[in-house]
């Protein structure tokens, strides 16, 4: 059994107000087949959207990577990628 993909979703205000609401969804949208491989948390700001150098929020941390400008199907794509790699 591999380890979990830890998905860490920001929902600080900046992350919020640019879509972090929408990828809160994705514990209702992974499919059946994932759900068990990921593991999702919530957080206040990640610190990110302090530093113009990260890109735009919303911030979703997949795996230790920081995904800028997220979204709920691109972070949906990276965790299939990281689940079948
Ligand atoms: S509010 Fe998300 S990184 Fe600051």
């Amino acid at each position: 059994m591999s380890e979990k993909i830890k998905v860490v979703i920001c929902s600080g205000t900046a992350c919020y107000v640019m879509g972090a609401s929408d990828i809160l969804l994705l514990e209702e949208e992974l499919p059946a087949a994932l759900r068990d491989r990921v593991e999702i948390e919530g957080a206040t700001c990640l610190g990110f959207c302090k530093d113009p150098k990260s890109g735009k929020a919303p911030f979703v941390s997949i795996g230790g990577e920081v995904m800028a400008g997220a979204t709920l199907p691109k972070v949906m794509a990276r965790i299939r990628e990281l689940a079948n790699a």
